[in-house]
């Protein structure tokens, strides 16, 4: 091992999507954007068709292009519009397009090609979206072009935390689109949030991220059968003794309460292992929980080992279980140390470290 390894759980993974699958009752359409969530485009998109998923989302052109090279026959939807300079791009790699402003459209309809598009209605986000008096005008102007219309979309701001204003939302967009025909389309609503308690299934499509790769964030209870899809370990990489009163690596932040041994592993922020996580982090070696004794650095942790009986190369657990199974850190330990959230932890993991399969 050379500096730090993610493990990739794919039975977890697949579980995970024949769960959400049973569940929702809706085709899902897997969000792998920002390196599928950390896990790797390919693994994410190899795995995933294998689950019998034939949906992927997408942030940018780039991205889809790579999930076409492996998976040709799926569909792959850009959840945001690109710049007009991106259109040929799209035609020739056949991506599907979320759209929501006149002057994309017209860029669209000026090309002449036909493009799969997907109405995007601002139901509460305001980030993207027509606003729901303007969603007629545009619904019908599709309808009469080019562009070949495949689904209605939105978007949730509260889908987490708060279910009574997401059914809201979801009323409004209900609303929107009384009145058109929609019955060959595909509506696509839910993220993983709103998927644990919108059992509609009118709504035949899911865009899931974050419950698919192992968390389960929403806004009621439900009983966690979620299975973690990655694990980060790396190695002990140094050990020194250090004096009381001493104290280590930049800032020297902690001073030492005791004499201590320290132990260095090899990961830091540039591998996306985030700054924050000392003081409050930790790690697992030979079953103990060991404290991070120093601030996080780009290519390095520090953690005190006094009282754990260790030596070089052994294993550091950095997200996961132990090796006995008793201790975990998960996902949501790492986004709490660092007073954030779970998203961004799972997408700040670097390249840097090497993502390897396990199981
Ligand atoms: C438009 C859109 N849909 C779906 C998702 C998936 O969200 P989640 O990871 O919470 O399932 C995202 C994530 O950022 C998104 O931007």
């Amino acid at each position: 091992m050379d500096r730090g390894f993610i493990y990739l759980k794919k039975t977890n993974f697949l579980n995970n999507l024949l769960y959400l699958k049973e569940l929702t009752q809706k085709n899902l359409c897997l969000v792998v954007k920002a390196n599928a969530y950390g896990h790797g485009i390919e693994w994410a998109v190899n795995s995933a068709t294998e689950a019998g998923v034939a949906w992927f989302a997408v942030a940018s052109v780039d991205e889809g292009i790579q999930v076409k090279e492996h998976a040709k026959k799926a569909r792959v939807l850009l959840l945001s519009e690109p710049s007009i300079s991106q259109i040929e791009k799209i035609r020739i790699n056949n991506l599907d397009l979320t759209v929501y402003n006149e002057s994309f459209i017209n860029a669209l309809i000026d090309n002449g090609s036909t493009f799969n598009v997907h109405l995007k209605i601002d139901t509460g986000m305001h980030r993207l979206g027509f606003s729901p008096e303007k969603f007629k005008d545009f619904f019908r102007r599709i309808e009469d072009s080019n562009l070949n219309l495949v689904g209605i979309c939105t978007h949730f701001p509260l889908a987490d935390t708060d279910e009574i204003e997401t059914k809201r939302s979801i009323k409004l967009f209900e609303n929107t689109i009384a009145d058109i025909d929609s019955s060959n389309l595909i509506l696509h609503i839910d993220n993983s949030a709103s998927s644990f308690y919108n059992l509609d299934s009118s709504f035949n499509m899911a865009r899931v991220g974050i419950a698919a790769y192992g968390v389960q964030i929403t806004a009621v209870d439900n009983e966690n059968k979620l299975k973690p899809t990655l694990e980060i370990k790396t190695r002990i990489s140094n050990l020194q003794t250090r004096k009381k009163g001493e104290a280590v690596s930049y800032g020297k932040a902690q001073t030492l309460s005791r004499d201590s041994i320290i132990a260095t592993a090899p990961i830091g922020y540039g591998d996306g292992y985030p700054w924050n996580s000392f003081p409050d982090g930790k790690v697992i070696v030979n079953n103990q929980f060991c404290n991070l004794i120093g601030r996080v650095t780009m290519d390095q942790i520090l953690f005190d080992v006094t009282d754990v009986n260790v030596q070089i190369d052994d294993e550091v657990t950095v997200l996961g279980n132990s090796m006995d199974g008793k201790l975990n850190i998960s996902v949501s330990d790492i986004a709490q140390w660092n007073k954030t959230i779970e998203w961004e932890i799972l997408t700040n993991m670097s390249k840097r470290l090497e993502r390897v399969e396990v199981e």
